[in-house]
């Protein structure tokens, strides 16, 4: 039986607070934690399948031409080779939607270097790599076509703009204003695991172990490339080693196996190398973003523009949404706002870790801290100025925001009072400076469903197609059910990552807990419901503890109320009105002491502090990473993180983790997370928000203001690496 619940109206019930277990908020481990680091977590490319064999993808050499395999019937006659195949479907753009899509073109074509558009398949791993080398890939009729952003033809997005008030006009008169523009390089989602599929077919049916974010949205991209009915094909992604957007959409890997399995009539293994990662996944856009600001002697903002270039693919519709959380951060009642999209032959861009804000806010945040220069006051005190009393735009109310307590509470925690003047601390060789930023995230509710049991043995079991990317997807969905059913945490069996399993909102955009969740919530209420009916109570004077009901001065073991059967609920949850009626955002600041060397400009972050608030914390642990997570980000954003083009032919130069420089423990110091609770009744019935991402959102910023607090150098193109500093 399917429990429907469409968000329309806040969700004022409390009810998790009162909960007798007390699972839900608690900083629980994470069950398969121990699998994973005991290596008997299997990972998509791990799984042994009778029969199995393995393809190796070969790359485009440029980025435009026919691509013309010449030494093709050599290769397959090469030791162990059993297919080398160039298929069309390889890369063709689903036609389901997701954030993310394959590239558009087929494999007779490239339009970047580096996309993948053959597969060679061979008994073992060895001959299909030494295979898919010996394969000599021309192009034929190839032109010079732009990799370039500052030459590639643009569009604008006319959706994405806005024109409030008069900003020209305010700037003119504002006491004091700030025009400046930023740059952010490209960044890659860089997950630790690589993409990677074995594909195996029975008949018509198809199975792909891989490991992906979205599986019921990665069911339909698979079948609508093959060609098929999205119920013929299965995906089994239990554990997921991180994908940070990568893998919200299907890579060229699962097309391939797919492909490949289905000719060859075994099953095949297909797991990306490091440089086809970086080559041929997810990019996020490079920006170059101008950001206007214009305010009173006060400090308080009349204007706020923000204008923003991105690029893609040509064809590509995704445009990296710099402008996301310009619209309800600040006030300023005169505002502009542009976005447009360069077409570039780089591969394609996409979601990577907080698309939007982790730039979008970061730059809004340095414009901030110049302006507060500007006026000569305390940057935290110019944001406290500057909070909206309602959405600058909409006018809408927003559902919940501790913004202020965080940037309060934030500075208190870290000592932002003792910061000192720019360029006024030493300690011996290097510079030390204060700098802090504003985090800001969407909220959204997505779709979700959970299957939860109540086992006749007392247990339960909960079942949906979610993943756990390392976000602590299996403890918090099990704490919920734990509470709801009060049983204790161990009691509860989740199972996830199956597209046999009911469809979920996958891991995407910071809704994965607070959807999934949700669908859990709802199904547990209904099977609550049919065990007040059973003892003849109200549901609300049924209190469940230990695997105990207790009601009316009575008390009994589930396993009595259940005598021999199982309640099965199927918990549904929509998006509904309540996602337009108000702004649904996250929020919180950060703060970051850095030490600059006087000599080589070279920058280490000596401590960092966030405070944030999303609603109600449902794991005050995996939050907490989450948080860590971000800010880590943040320190590789502020200070090495780009991806590197050719910009003769877009060619990625740094594709490994040895030169795109993500942080590691000796780059990250003490960080400290503080979680503002909150209760979001519009959010969500569990008064949860996103937290996922919010600890990247503007993170960033707070080292760059730092370094300009150290140096008195602003840096404006990311990262501040030490040839820019000194
Ligand atoms: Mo996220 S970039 O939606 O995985």
């Amino acid at each position: 039986m399917t429990e429907q619940f469409k968000m329309d109206a806040p969700a004022t019930e409390r009810r998790l607070d009162d909960m007798a277990q007390g699972l839900v908020g608690a900083p629980l481990d994470r069950p398969e934690g121990a699998l994973k680091v005991t290596g008997t977590a299997t990972y998509a490319n791990e799984w042994q399948i009778e029969g199995m064999v393995h393809g190796v993808m070969v790359r485009a050499p440029g980025n435009s031409g026919r691509v013309v395999l010449s030494n093709r019937e050599a290769v397959a006659k090469m030791p162990g080779v059993l297919s080398v195949i160039q298929d069309d479907r390889l890369l063709r753009n689903p036609a389901q939607g997701t954030a993310n899509k394959a590239p558009v073109q087929g494999a007779q074509h490239a339009t970047y270097l580096g996309q993948l558009i053959a597969i060679v398949v061979a008994e073992s791993f060895e001959q299909a790599r030494h295979a898919a080398q010996a394969l000599k890939v021309t192009l034929e009729n190839g032109e010079m076509v732009p990799v370039d952003p500052a030459t590639a033809a643009v569009e604008p997005q006319e959706d994405q703009t806005l024109d409030q008030g008069n900003l020209d006009g305010a700037m003119s008169e504002a006491k004091h204003s700030v025009d400046v523009v930023y740059t952010t390089p490209s960044h890659s989602s860089s997950p630790m695991e690589p993409h990677a599929s074995i594909a195996s077919w029975e008949g018509e049916d198809l199975t792909l172990r891989a490991s992906y974010q979205m599986l019921k949205y990665n069911r339909n991209e698979l079948a609508d490339s093959l060609r098929i009915h999205p119920d013929r094909v299965r995906i089994i992604s239990p554990y997921v080693g991180g994908g940070f957007g990568s893998k919200l959409g299907l890579a060229p890997e699962a097309v391939a196996a797919a492909i490949a399995a289905k000719e060859l009539g075994r099953p095949v293994s297909v797991a990306l190398h490091r440089q086809q990662v970086y080559e041929a996944t997810m990019r996020r856009s490079e920006t170059r973003q101008r950001l206007r600001l214009a305010a009173d002697s006060d400090g308080r903002l009349s204007g706020f523009g923000h204008d923003a270039r991105v690029s893609n693919l040509p064809g590509e519709t995704f445009a990296e949404p710099v402008l996301q959380a310009s619209h309800f951060l600040y006030a300023g009642a005169n505002r502009k706002m542009s976005l447009e999209l360069a077409r570039l032959h780089r591969l394609c861009a996409g979601s990577v870790r907080a698309p939007g804000e982790a730039v979008g806010v970061t730059v809004v945040e340095n414009a901030m801290d110049e302006l507060a220069h500007e006026v000569g006051i305390d940057p935290v005190e110019l944001r406290l100025r500057n909070i909206p009393e309602k959405d600058p735009e909409s006018v809408k109310d927003y559902s919940s925001r501790r913004f202020r307590e965080a940037l309060q509470s934030g500075a208190e925690i870290f000592g932002w009072a003792k910061r000192p003047g720019v360029k006024e601390r030493r300690d011996g060789e290097w510079l030390i400076g204060y700098g802090m930023a504003s985090a800001a995230r969407i909220n959204a509710l997505m779709e979700s469903q959970a299957r939860v049991t109540l086992l006749p043995d007392g247990t339960a079991r909960v079942e949906t197609d979610m993943t756990d990317i390392g976000t602590g997807t299996y403890a918090i969905l099990g704490q919920i059910a734990g509470d709801m059913l009060g049983l204790p945490r161990d009691k509860v069996d989740v199972i996830l990552g199956d597209t046999n399993l009911p469809p979920a909102a996958g891991s995407g955009g910071s809704w994965g807990a607070s959807s999934s969740g949700t669908s859990v919530y709802i199904a547990c209420e209904a099977i609550r419901r049919q065990l007040a009916d059973r003892l003849d109570v109200n549901e609300h004077d049924l209190m469940l503890k230990d695997a105990r009901a207790t009601y009316a001065n009575q008390t009994k073991a589930l396993t009595d109320v259940l005598q021999g059967d199982e309640i099965a609920k199927l918990g549904h949850v929509l998006p509904g009105e309540t996602s337009d009626a108000v702004r649904q955002a996250t929020f919180g600041a950060y703060f970051a002491e850095v030490a600059v060397h006087a000599a080589s400009g070279e920058t280490r972050v000596r401590r960092m502090h966030g405070s944030f608030a999303a609603g109600r914390i449902l794991n005050a642990k995996t939050a907490r990473s989450q948080c860590l997570g971000g800010m880590t980000f943040g320190i590789g954003m502020a200070l090495t993180e780009e991806l590197t083009f050719d910009p003769r032919d877009g060619h990625v130069v740094n594709h490994n983790l040895a030169e795109y420089h993500i942080p590691v423990n000796a780059d990250v110091p003490q960080l400290t997370v503080e979680l503002l609770e909150e209760r979001d009744d519009w959010a969500s019935p569990l008064q949860a928000k996103g937290i996922g991402e919010l600890g990247i959102c503007g993170a960033a910023a707070a080292i760059t203001n730092a370094i300009y607090n150290a140096t008195g150098v602003r840096v404006r193109n990311y990262p501040a690496t030490l040839d820019k500093v000194i």
